[in-house]
């Protein structure tokens, strides 16, 4: 049994927050927003919106798409760091907001390779017979996790969902592969010191700012480069494909020179990038099914296509997930 997608969907919070909102917040400019990491605004949650209020709704519009209903669904997965609580699961929240009494629900803590490592595991489930409708996540509201007063961090992330639909088809095409990958060395380059059980929250551990992203961005931005590469040739090499071939590389729009280097150093042109984060900022986990679900609504992804799909993020979690293209442009 083969794996493949026939829905996807999105949804982002309204609120805009663009580079000269934040040129009055901490001591920065658009032009060393936008010249180093190509950012120009990021979607904020307002009150009374959660993780789970982006991912139920991106979660509709890919059920909508897929033409399937709740009650069908066997598995969701979320990738997010920003769950609505550290327990009961995010996902556990969607099923009910959704109503699909049938499925397995579990979150997935992969930072931004959130959500290739739950289409991996759900192309996994069905390749193995054990399902045959699965909905995969990625969602975060970082804004609640981000120092607003630390130039470093604060200019670089937004909120947002995005969702695809995974079925099991006998077709060979669809899913051709996934690759996930783990260095647990550097764990400390790129995390929330707070919250767990290290750190539980107490007023030093407020005081310490301890509950926002701690990041030491060159270190990260090095090692990304690198680790991005590795994913996408090993997808490349399992297909016995060259890059030229590819019909559209999908990158975790983390920064604009970061996907730059990524494409460059593996021979990607330019017109094959899909790139958003000028929009939207780094959403972890839900940029790529965000830009997913965009490239597919804008008619850009053609059936027959063969798309790269490449993350990287805290952890380090690294992964890749080539696909070629289902959909016809009127089942959009
Ligand atoms: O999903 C993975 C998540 N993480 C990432 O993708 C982050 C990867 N890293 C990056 O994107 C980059 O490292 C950053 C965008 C975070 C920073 O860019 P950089 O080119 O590595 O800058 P830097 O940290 O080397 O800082 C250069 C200078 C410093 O000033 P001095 O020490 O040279 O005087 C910073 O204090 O830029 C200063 N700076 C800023 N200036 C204006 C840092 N942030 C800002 C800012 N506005 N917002």
């Amino acid at each position: 049994m083969n794996a493949r997608i026939t829905g996807t969907g999105s949804s982002l919070p309204s609120k805009i927050l663009t580079n000269a909102d934040l040129e009055l917040m901490v001591d920065t400019s658009d032009d060393w927003i936008v010249s180093r990491t190509g950012v120009k605004e990021r979607r904020i949650a307002v009150a009374g919106e959660y993780t789970s209020t982006f991912a139920s709704e991106a979660a509709r519009r890919a059920l909508s798409m897929s033409g399937i209903s709740p009650e069908e669904l066997d598995l969701i997965i979320i990738g997010t760091v920003t769950p609505d609580f550290p327990f009961p699961s995010t996902a556990c929240i969607i099923q009910n907001e959704l109503g699909a009494h049938n499925a397995v629900a579990f979150d997935v803590s992969a930072a931004c390779s959130g959500f290739i490592y739950g289409l991996s595991i759900a192309e996994s489930f069905i390749r193995s017979g054990k399902i045959k409708k699965a909905l995969v996540i990625g969602a975060e509201v970082l804004s609640r996790i981000v120092d607003w007063s630390d130039r470093n961090t604060c200019i670089l992330f937004g909120d947002g969902a995005g969702a695809a639909i995974v079925e099991a088809s006998e077709e060979l095409n669809g899913i051709l592969s996934t690759h996930i990958f783990s260095n647990g060395s550097h764990w400390n380059l790129l995390y929330q010191p707070g919250s767990g059980s290290r750190n539980p929250a107490s007023d030093r551990s407020i005081d310490s700012k301890l509950f926002f992203i701690n990041m030491e961005g060159n270190e990260v931005f090095k090692h990304a480069v690198k680790a991005m590469e590795e994913a996408a040739m090993a997808a490349l090499e399992a297909n016995s494909m060259k890059a030229s071939e590819l019909s559209m590389f999908i990158p975790h729009q983390a920064n604009i020179r970061i996907v730059n280097a990524t494409a460059k150093r593996l021979g990607i042109p330019m017109e094959k990038l899909f790139i958003n984060l000028h929009n939207y900022g780094n959403t972890s986990a839900a940029s790529i099914p965000i830009a997913l679900d965009e490239a597919n609504r804008q008619g850009r992804l053609k059936k027959g296509d063969t798309i790269l799909l490449d993350a990287f993020g805290g952890g380090f979690t690294y992964a890749s997930a080539m696909l070629r293209w289902q959909l016809d442009s009127n089942q959009v």
